[in-house]
């Protein structure tokens, strides 16, 4: 599709820079990859609760909900999924131009669609988060059902069934909640945040 050549960039007055002294804080994106149930969206909105907490103006972008609205005209094959994480990193990356952190969790399974959002951003504002879990602890909570039903095959193209999941290779951040508790797991998180120069100052 060619379509850019009639475009014009318009420069905007208000900066990135001027929203974030107006927000008090940086802007960037925490981006959490892992299989479905591993835990990325209850991780995701605990630290989002804390955030809040803090002052820290924040947007949970969660990849069943986007898929119910923005993304409810794609599916689970590999082009969709690069389509679904495109739009996502894009926007995610106006939600940084406007001054706000951004939590997104996708299972963004291919390491060249996650890539593609990191590329949209400048470096140091994309924070890669790992969330680990087992195989068979998956199946064991399955809460959606959905692990038992790929097993059987009512599913197509499941992730860590019947598709493949790419673990980051040098993620910022593992948690891994085979073992570790959501909150164990926020905690790494905003450690990090705090410790890396990402938010200034934790208030309680
Ligand atoms: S992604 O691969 O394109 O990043 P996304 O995070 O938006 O996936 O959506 C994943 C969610 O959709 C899962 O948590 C699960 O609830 C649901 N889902 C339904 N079908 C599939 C499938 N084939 N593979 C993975 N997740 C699926």
């Amino acid at each position: 599709m060619e379509m850019g050549s009639n475009l014009f960039w318009h420069q905007q007055d208000v900066s990135k820079k001027a929203r974030q002294i107006l927000q008090g804080h940086k802007s960037f994106v925490i981006w959490f990859t892992g299989l479905s149930g591993s835990g990325k969206s209850t991780i995701a909105n605990k630290l989002d609760r804390a955030l809040y907490r803090n002052s820290v103006s924040t947007y949970l972008l969660d990849g069943d909900n986007i898929r119910m609205g923005l993304n409810s005209d794609l599916s689970f094959k590999p082009e969709d999924r690069a389509e679904n994480i495109r739009r996502v990193g894009e926007v995610a990356r106006l939600f940084v131009d406007a001054g706000i952190v951004v939590l997104a969790t996708f299972v963004s399974p291919y390491k060249k669609d996650r890539e593609f959002v990191r590329s949209l951003l400048n470096k140091n504002e994309f924070i890669e988060v790992y969330v680990k879990c087992n195989m068979d602890t998956l199946k064991a909570r399955d809460p959606k059902g959905l692990y038992k039903k790929a097993l059987n095959g009512e599913i197509e193209n499941f992730t860590g069934i019947s598709d493949p999941y790419e673990p980051p290779e040098n993620p910022n951040i593992v948690v891994d909640t085979t073992m570790m508790s959501a909150s164990v797991c926020v905690k790494q998180i905003q450690n990090y945040l705090y410790n890396n120069g990402y938010l200034s100052k934790l208030k309680k």
